[in-house]
């Protein structure tokens, strides 16, 4: 069990207004706003698996997705921690797998929550808060084996009715500092690749990861993705980047204490090449505009939390 300072308390039934209901399915916890805008979490890697707003889905995920709790779900957003990509051998993270064990580890849900103060919970009827904890007691044993640290997370998923805000809190809770990184690996869902500007990222170094790794400098202010592309941007001026489709903005990612993005798509080969991936011409209709803290290492001392997130917003 993740402890926690102040439990949520439940939404009043009371109310005459139309209030968001939440409801818990066997795998997964959907949020559902008066409007009609939603959000499903799945326990399994608290991966945000569907998010629609004006009845239109946001999220990209692969038909050949896997739910059952047997690999990381390709698609949605999946939590990247403790260590981004492959953990290099000789860190305390070398064990574990690419990207770490949170996507792939079964969370609790921790109860909802219509009144915390966050950006997009009003405290009134037009957002909810869902909490999903996950602490090194719930790892499976091969994860403890792999990262013997005591912690655990909290991950807060807020719909509100101007976005989606997803918030990880990791708190170290044992006696001796540890180092993470972590990331927010959305994919999101267009209708063209070839129509997408990516804006927000101009005069930013980047390790292009397609290109050995090499460094860069985006020179060009709006990014368009024409191959296979996977950029490390470091150190973010800007809090916002957007993705524009066909010259007219269609998503805001807004980074809230968090430095740095990865911008991929694995494109023609690349799709062909990983299994889940499908359709295989899928790559048309996704990109993944991933908010982290990957450049290097986050150190966390005993008793320490570090708080980090983002606010999406999808503009039709
Ligand atoms: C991105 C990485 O974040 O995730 C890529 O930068 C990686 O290098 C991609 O290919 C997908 O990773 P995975 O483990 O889900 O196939």
């Amino acid at each position: 069990m993740v402890e926690r300072a102040h439990k949520p308390s439940a939404i009043s039934p009371s109310t005459a207004a139309p209030q968001p209901s939440v409801q818990s399915e066997r795998d997964r916890i959907i949020a559902t706003l008066p409007t009609g805008d939603s959000v499903e979490v799945l326990l399994y890697g608290a991966t945000v698996v569907s998010w629609k707003s004006n009845g239109k889905e946001n999220l990209w995920v692969s038909s050949a997705a896997k739910l059952d709790g047997s690999k990381p779900v390709r698609g949605g957003i999946p939590v990247v921690f403790p260590c981004f990509g492959p953990p290099p051998k000789d860190h305390a993270t070398g064990k574990l797998p690419q990207h770490g064990f949170a996507r792939n580890s079964k969370w609790e849900y921790m109860g909802k929550n219509s009144s915390e103060s966050g950006k997009l919970a009003s405290g009134g009827d037009d957002s909810v808060t869902m909490d999903f904890g996950l602490s090194a007691q719930q790892l499976s044993d091969e994860s403890k084996q792999a990262w013997q640290y005591d912690f655990d997370l909290i991950y807060s998923v807020t719909l509100g009715k101007d976005g989606l805000q997803t918030m990880l809190r990791i708190h170290n809770k044992g006696k001796e500092s540890f180092e993470f990184q972590t990331l927010l690996h959305t994919y999101f869902k267009i209708d063209d690749i070839s129509k997408v500007q990516i804006n927000g990222l101009g005069s930013t170094n980047y390790v292009d990861k397609v290109l050995d790794a090499s460094e860069h400098t985006q020179s060009d202010p709006t990014i368009r993705i024409t191959g296979e592309t996977d950029r490390v941007y470091k150190d973010i001026k800007q809090d916002t980047t957007s993705v524009v489709l066909d010259g007219k903005p269609r998503f805001d990612v807004i980074r809230d204490n968090l430095e740095d993005t990865v911008v991929w798509n694995p494109w023609i080969e690349k799709a062909n090449s990983i299994g889940d991936f499908e359709p295989k011409d899928g790559y048309k209709n996704m990109v993944c505009v991933e908010a982290g803290a990957v450049n290097g290492w986050q150190k966390l001392e005993p008793g320490d939390t570090f708080e980090g997130g983002q606010i999406l917003k999808s503009h039709l």
